[in-house]
């Protein structure tokens, strides 16, 4: 089968969260089970083509017409990745926004790369299946179901729409419509109007064949008032085609057997490799080595308010009253950079604090820290906590989401669980959840089965790409059997 990927992002171009990683792992997947991929993406700054596939697309947005162009950055492991180039909207210094916020233009610049990406499929590479992410190509189902409608090089083509994170809507004031080129009557409830505004993400929940998330649980999130963010009557109406399929992880950048960013390899035989990282990760923090004795908490994140550390805040004094030590590394919201900082500042000789994006340093954490804290609001799958299975490293957590799917308690009685999870979003559960860790932790022999069990866990992506691909078959009938019914009336 031939499958269009449409992304906002994706390794290893382009970077911001977790959708990257997915972007990256999953058509290397789909390619080692015989399928063919492509992945479209914005050239943002940085990123090298080898040579220009079309100069000039003709693209109406609103009453302008742009003119970007299709290049090829080249085949990498199998998959071949194209860009929608077009400098003025996408060579910039950051993704989505800067430090005033998001880039006003965004409505344009991602109507741009859905548009590009239907044209692509007809001028360039026609797939049998559409796989776009995320609210930044929520409008290829849209405008494959209304603009192109009577197109027939493409209203065939059947789309599976997969949503990464609700928080993230794509909400702008009506007049985006008109400048993202859409007609004036998707300015309805069943369409892309959603009080008042126009919600991209709508759009692509409403036009797609089958709408996907990224763990089983959020699945069934997503369709209540707590986590639905304000869509979850229009996933609810989409019945059975709402499907969880839980992300994989590619275990070729994240193992520690092979891991080339840390100080020392070592693997579920020979553990020994880990305590020189976590003595490594310790003097990338300059924090002293008597911490050595102590549990290292490790932290990575995007700082935002989906990330629970909100929580901390709430008992970071009597947090830090507990024999352990913390490494957090992140940006994001200055709030929380601060709360870091301050914690940093009190307890120098405990907490190590990074405010970056940083690769190699979230490599040493997950290999060199003993657990590893999620206390997240809302994690509609997450993946650090599943690198960290890997590396031995005990996930504590909130039992949300993929969160919930991907870590088992431990439990002392059976010998059984890979990590430790909360339920009440509160900061007096996430303090007795980090305290019962802290307990295993000290009882060496326990400490040693719950790194077994979560070293012995596999997430790697086969599973779910085989699931991803019932679903394109499954898409793919549908659109024949839609099309059979409108020809026999
Ligand atoms: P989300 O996509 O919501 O940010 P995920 O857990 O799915 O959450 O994915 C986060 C990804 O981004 C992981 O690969 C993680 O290692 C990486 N990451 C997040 N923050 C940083 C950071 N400050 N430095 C390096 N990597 C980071
Ligand atoms: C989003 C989610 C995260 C998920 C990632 C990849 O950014 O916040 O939970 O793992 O997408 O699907």
């Amino acid at each position: 089968m031939k499958i269009l990927f449409v992304s906002p992002e994706g390794l290893p171009f382009s970077k911001t969260g977790g959708l990257a990683d997915v972007v990256e792992a999953l058509p290397r997947s789909l390619v080692a089970m015989g399928h063919q991929i492509a992945v479209l993406l914005p050239r943002y700054r940085g990123n090298q083509a080898s040579r220009t596939v079309l100069p000039s697309l003709s693209i109406p947005l609103g009453h302008r017409m742009r003119f970007p162009a299709i290049a090829e950055a080249g085949t990498f492991e199998g998959v071949r990745y194209f860009f929608v180039d077009d400098p003025a909207y996408f060579d910039r210094e950051k993704l989505y926004g800067d430090q005033s916020g998001d880039y006003p233009d965004n409505p344009q610049r991602f109507a741009e790369l859905s548009r590009a990406a239907i044209e692509f499929a007809k001028q360039v590479w026609m797939p049998d299946v559409m796989h776009c992410h995320d609210w930044q190509a929520a409008l290829v189902p849209v405008c494959l179901r209304t603009i192109y409608a009577h197109d027939a090089a493409v209203n065939h083509l059947p789309v599976i729409f997969t949503v990464h994170n609700l928080g993230y809507q794509g909400l702008f004031p009506r007049t985006a419509l008109a400048l993202a080129g859409l007609p004036e009557d998707l300015f309805r409830t069943d369409a892309l109007e959603y009080y008042g505004k126009v919600n991209l993400l709508k759009g692509g929940l409403v036009f797609s064949d089958y709408v996907t998330t990224v763990s089983r649980k959020y699945a069934q999130e997503m369709q209540t008032a707590e986590f639905g963010c304000g869509l979850e009557g229009v996933i609810r109406s989409r019945g059975n085609r709402v499907v969880g399929i839980l992300n994989g992880v590619d275990y070729a950048a994240w193992s520690p057997e092979t891991d080339t960013n840390i100080v020392a390899t070592y693997s579920a035989k020979v553990m020994d490799g880990k305590r020189l990282c976590k003595k490594d990760l310790l003097a990338t923090f300059h924090l002293p080595s008597d911490n050595l004795g102590r549990p290292l908490i490790g932290i990575v994140s995007r700082f935002v308010d989906q990330k629970g550390f909100d929580l901390i805040a709430q008992v970071a004094s009597e947090l830090m009253k507990e024999d352990l030590a913390i490494v957090a590394l992140g940006n994001g919201d200055a709030k929380y950079e601060k709360l870091f900082q301050e914690l940093g500042k009190k307890y120098p000789a405990r907490v190590g604090v990074k405010i970056a994006y940083d690769n190699i340093v979230a490599h040493k954490i997950e290999a060199g820290a003993d657990m590893f804290l999620m206390p997240s609001r809302y994690e509609p799958c997450g993946l650090n906590q599943i690198y960290s299975l890997r590396y031995g490293t005990a996930p504590v957590v909130r039992a949300t989401g993929g969160l919930d799917d991907t870590v088992e308690p431990y439990d002392a009685r059976t010998g059984k669980g890979t990590g430790f999870k909360f339920e009440q979003y509160d900061g007096a559960a996430l303090l007795g959840c980090v305290r019962q860790a802290m307990a295993a932790y000290r009882d060496l022999k326990q400490w040693r089965t719950i790194q077994m069990n979560g070293m012995a866990k596999d997430f790697s992506w086969k599973a779910s790409a085989g699931e991803y691909v019932k679903l394109y078959d499954a898409a793919r009938q549908a659109r024949v059997q839609m099309a059979a019914a409108s020809s026999n009336p």
